[in-house]
């Protein structure tokens, strides 16, 4: 489903399956908590409203469904992801929407909304035609007029390595802490690594720890313009505003003509 990376080769290869969105999905609550995702909704729902959005919203791998949480106030979301694991975790916190799942790279429910929302999820496009074949499910998700939100973690241009830590313990006394490596092995290719490591600890204490690399498609974004404007959507770059210390992120807004 998803992909391995060749470690003992400099450069990812377009892989199959990891463990997080897998046997691991239960702890997501746990390792990035729903309360994190508030600023960052907030955002995308500032510049959802000032594109003139207020009806339906359809989420593209909105995995375990925390910006969604935040979110849901605003709109009438359908939420869609390739791993039935993480939409369980996501009916779970969100039971009054609707969860479809699907790969957003052919996706088609036969009807359209008033937005399409991509997060994060995008990140796993590792070529130029995945890149392609998703922001055609925005667009024939997208009603005329619509608009769709992009919000990838970097382009070529923006993207830097980088290592952080966290995780959380439940009310039950369960926990979970990881480690996250991202690096770019080659960079005249347009893939990036992440490695994590997980230690999850169980109700009677026992520890588990498992390590699994993502691989991520890194494109100049350029590149993710001219795919969208050869969709028919016009595009937007809309500076995120945030009071992370980090570069806020350029999201892409694209509209359907
Ligand atoms: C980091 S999680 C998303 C978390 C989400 N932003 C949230 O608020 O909880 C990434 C998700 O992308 C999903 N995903 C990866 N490739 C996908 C694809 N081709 N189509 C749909 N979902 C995909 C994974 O199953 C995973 O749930």
């Amino acid at each position: 489903m998803y992909t391995d990376v060749r470690m003992a080769s400099n450069s990812p290869a377009p892989n199959s399956s990891t463990r997080f969105y897998g046997e691991l999905a239960r702890w997501w609550p746990l390792i990035w908590p729903v309360d994190d995702y508030e600023e960052e909704a907030a955002e995308f729902v500032r510049v959802l409203r000032e594109a003139g959005v207020a009806g339906t919203l359809l989420e593209l791998g909105s995995g375990g469904g925390h910006n969604a949480f935040h979110m849901k106030p605003h709109f009438a979301l359908t939420l869609s992801d390739l791993s039935d694991e993480m939409l369980a975790v996501s009916r779970a916190l969100n039971p009054e929407c609707e969860h479809v799942q699907g790969d957003m790279r052919t996706l088609d429910l036969g009807r359209s909304f008033d937005a399409v929302f991509v997060h994060d999820a995008i990140d796993y496009m590792t070529t130029e035609a995945e890149l392609a074949a998703a922001m055609a499910t925005a667009h024939r998700h997208c009603k005329p007029g619509g608009v769709a939100l992009f919000v990838a973690d970097a382009y070529r241009e923006t993207f830097s390595e980088d290592t952080s830590c966290g995780g959380s313990d439940g009310p039950d006394g369960r926990g979970v802490r990881y480690l996250e490596w991202t690096f770019d092995p080659d960079p005249s290719d347009s893939l990036t690594c992440t490695q994590y490591t997980f230690v999850t600890r169980e109700l009677d204490g026992s520890l588990s720890t498992s390590s699994e690399t993502h691989v991520y498609g890194l494109f100049p974004q350029s590149t993710w313009v001219q795919l969208l404007e050869a969709q028919g959507f016009s595009v937007s770059v809309v500076t995120e505003q945030t009071s992370d210390e980090r570069e806020p992120r350029r999201l892409l807004l694209a509209r359907r003509s």
